[in-house]
């Protein structure tokens, strides 16, 4: 080709680059909070989907921040009704987030397409909770509010005209060639013809993922009930079998505070009928309200595809998509005529008989159980926009039952996405590696939402106890028996080391209760990285894994720097180590700052990398200096609204200590008025002198501890 005509050609292809990016206006629609709105979006989105409304004072509270990132760096570009997005890169940050992934914690590098699905054991995007959301080391975040499977190129792809170009190595000679050269963007392809785009400021990532978390709504606050101890029966269990249980742990002494209840309630599943079971429940108002009398709730299965007989079949028809699942149909749970059908079937006989709550499965995935991509729902929203959505609505729907009543609720659903940080539910799954299970409550703490490494069988009672103590450490304390039918002391050579365990969570309730308030009222995630702890250094004990180079495998491998995925920070002050099986003994990094033994108040280290022995009974947890955990006995039950408990306050290390206690009723959503309390704790210890003191509770607010002690921890 001729010189010149090159030349106007690639002008031509300049000019048509420049001329479809759009550069993005961003406005700031709440301190810190800045969005776009690209091209057309779709109507249906993620946050309207989750009915998501920010909490404007926690945003408020935190402060006005200036727009994080080089607004001339982020391009945005609608052609043949896509939209390509573009966000800066720098070449020393780190990723975090784009959802509940099982298996790494560094999204640098990945090219995912978040999409909702069973995690099939791959980080690929496809999960239960793909929120599109990501976190920057360097203290910003990014949310893509649209219902379509986003593709991400997380820093992977390098664009001919990128003002950063990457150095270009001889792979002949040069032994820092790369096959994965520097990267100076995050893209991401989304099918439909805009969206709209938010960025969130920081100074740093907590800052950034607490106004993610804000802008849903603030993160959920479970009564105080669902954070005690719950167990899932076997799926065909009875009336008789739930009450015999219930006794059992009486007897036994473990608690116990909501027992779920499995397919078998219903009278058909997979479809559902979403009515009792007359032989298995002949009178379930009866026997609800005998379990309340005992202080037992009572949680739901069900999936939502409606069987020919289901009393709701009928009704329901015309509002359902064209395909169906497990010879159920598929309500479309967007229409307000479906919802009244559908949660109004939820309700009746089960919310309004005191059922406490429900475990909403299969709205997930994978591809070959439910709704194809083809399928049609009629309230024209495609299956895709459908299958992003479809846990979240269910999740809202569900609370909206309950706030009616002005009665809290605590469940689990296995599909999320984001704009649910608010709704009060846990995601579980069948997936069920225990390492994984770990990372997954990590990446939790990215992704808007909760997540339980629930406790289901062992092989061994080693196992079991393994599993056992990394639970304790969770959102949901939870054993799910449905298919193995096991119980807490199923391991009889465990069995009192598990009660301890299970006692241990139920005196850590008002921590684990505050700490949701914070979550809350502030945003900050319960469970998260050791990345968003300062001082904690991620290289500090770490090699940076030579893989073997064997060209003819893969002639473009390289090494690979090892992420920290097996320990990570519960509330203000724990750092929870876990111990899987097989393992006598683990490192831990400690970060920078003392840290001391959670039993024994032992100085354990400074930003420096342990290695502990601690045998089969503990689960190595961590108490940064200056600690404070506050403490009730080991009750069986949740204390009820308006109940007082004893409270013991334990302080651990030297350094001035202060708590925040939140207090409410712990089962209405009267906190929503104003009524509730934050008492502030505070202790110091000066030449070996202890001062501690906590603040009155407020005036007219529920005050429900009495008996207050303070135990000092470290000698
Ligand atoms: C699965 C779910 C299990 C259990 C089971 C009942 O989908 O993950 O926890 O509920 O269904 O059939």
């Amino acid at each position: 080709m001729h010189r010149s005509i090159l030349f106007i050609c690639s002008l031509f292809l300049c000019l048509n680059y420049s001329a479809q990016a759009q550069a993005p206006t961003f406005t700031q629609v709440e301190p810190g909070i800045f969005k776009a709105i690209i091209g057309k979006p779709d109507n249906f989105n993620l946050l309207n989907a989750a009915g998501a409304i920010p909490y404007h004072a926690g945003l408020v509270e935190m402060g006005n921040a200036g727009f994080p990132l080089n607004k001339a760096d982020i391009s945005a570009t609608v052609v043949n009704g896509k939209t390509y997005l573009r966000f800066p890169l720098t070449r020393t940050e780190q990723l975090y987030g784009f959802g509940l992934n099982f298996q790494t914690v560094y999204q640098r590098g990945k090219i995912l397409t978040l999409h909702v699905d069973n995690y099939a054991g791959k980080d690929n995007g496809r999960t239960h909770a793909p929120t599109p959301f990501y976190v920057s080391s360097s203290g910003y975040g990014v949310f893509i509010n649209c219902a379509r499977y986003i593709t991400v190129y997380a820093g992977t792809a390098v664009r001919a005209d990128s003002k950063t170009p990457a150095e270009v190595l001889d792979r002949n000679t040069d032994k820092n060639w790369k096959s994965h050269p520097y990267s100076d963007a995050v893209e991401m392809l989304i099918p439909a013809e805009g969206a709209e785009i938010y960025i969130f400021a920081g100074p740093t990532p907590m800052d950034a993922i607490r106004r993610y978390n804000l802008l849903n709504g603030g993160g959920c606050l479970p009564p105080r009930w669902g954070l005690g101890f719950t167990q899932r029966v076997q799926r065909l269990t009875d009336a008789a079998g739930v009450t015999a249980e219930a006794k059992a742990f009486e007897d036994k002494g473990y608690p116990l505070d909501f027992i779920g209840l499995e397919p078998g309630w219903q009278s058909k599943s997979y479809p559902c009928t979403f009515d009792w079971d007359k032989t298995r429940f002949p009178d379930p108002k009866a026997l609800v309200q005998d379990m309340l009398k005992k202080n037992i709730r009572l949680n739901l299965w069900t999936n939502p595809y409606v069987s020919p007989e289901a009393p709701i079949y009928k009704t329901i028809l015309p509002y359902t998509a064209s395909h169906t699942v497990w010879n159920g149909l598929v309500p479309d749970i967007s229409l307000p005529k479906a919802r009244d059908i559908f949660f109004g079937q939820l309700e009746t006989g089960k919310v309004d008989i005191g059922i406490s709550g429900y475990k909403m499965d299969e709205v997930d995935g994978g591809d070959g159980y439910l709704w194809p991509d083809v399928a049609i729902f009629p309230s024209g929203h495609t299956a895709e926009q459908m299958r992003q959505t479809y846990g979240l609505m269910m999740q809202r729907y569900v609370t909206e039952l309950y706030h009616k009543r002005n009665q809290r609720t605590f469940g689990l659903v296995r599909a999320s996405n984001g704009g649910g940080a608010s709704l009060p539910y846990v995601i579980y799954n069948d997936y069920y590696n225990h390492q994984d299970f770990i990372t997954a409550l990590i990446n939790s703490g990215f992704a808007g939402v909760l997540w339980t490494p629930e406790v289901r069988a062992s092989k061994t009672s080693e196992e079991w106890l393994r599993r056992f103590q990394s639970n304790i450490f969770s959102p949901m304390a939870m054993i799910n028996a449905w298919s193995s039918g096991t119980k807490p002391w199923t391991f009889p050579d465990v069995a009192e080391q598990v009660k301890q365990l299970a006692n241990l969570r139920m005196q850590m309730m008002p921590y684990w209760y505050s700490e949701f308030a914070k979550y809350h009222f502030q945003g900050i995630p319960p469970f998260r990285a050791m990345n968003l702890e300062p001082g904690f250094n991620s290289t500090q004990g770490i090699k940076v894994v030579q893989t073997k180079t064997n060209l003819e495998e893969n002639p473009y491998e390289e090494s690979v720097s090892k992420e920290i995925k097996d320990q990570y920070m519960a509330g203000e002050y724990l750092l929870i180590a876990p111990m899987f099986t097989g393992q006598n003994s683990r490192t831990i990094i400690l970060p920078k700052g003392k840290w001391f033994d959670f039993y024994t108040g032992k100085f354990a280290g400074d930003g420096e990398v342990i290695t502990v022995t601690p045998g089969l009974d503990k689960i190595p947890v961590y108490v940064k200096d200056g600690g404070i955990i506050p403490m009730m006995p080991p009750l069986l039950h949740a204390p009820k609204a308006n109940q007082q408990v004893d409270l013991e306050i334990r302080y651990y290390g030297n350094k001035p200590g202060t708590y925040n206690l939140y207090d409410d009723d712990g089962e209405t959503f009267n906190y929503e008025k104003g009524d509730y309390s934050f008492r502030q704790i505070k202790v110091t210890k000066q030449n070996g002198k202890i001062t501690s003191s906590i603040s009155n509770a407020a005036p007219g607010k529920p005050n429900s501890f009495k008996n207050i002690t303070f135990k000092m921890m470290t000698e």
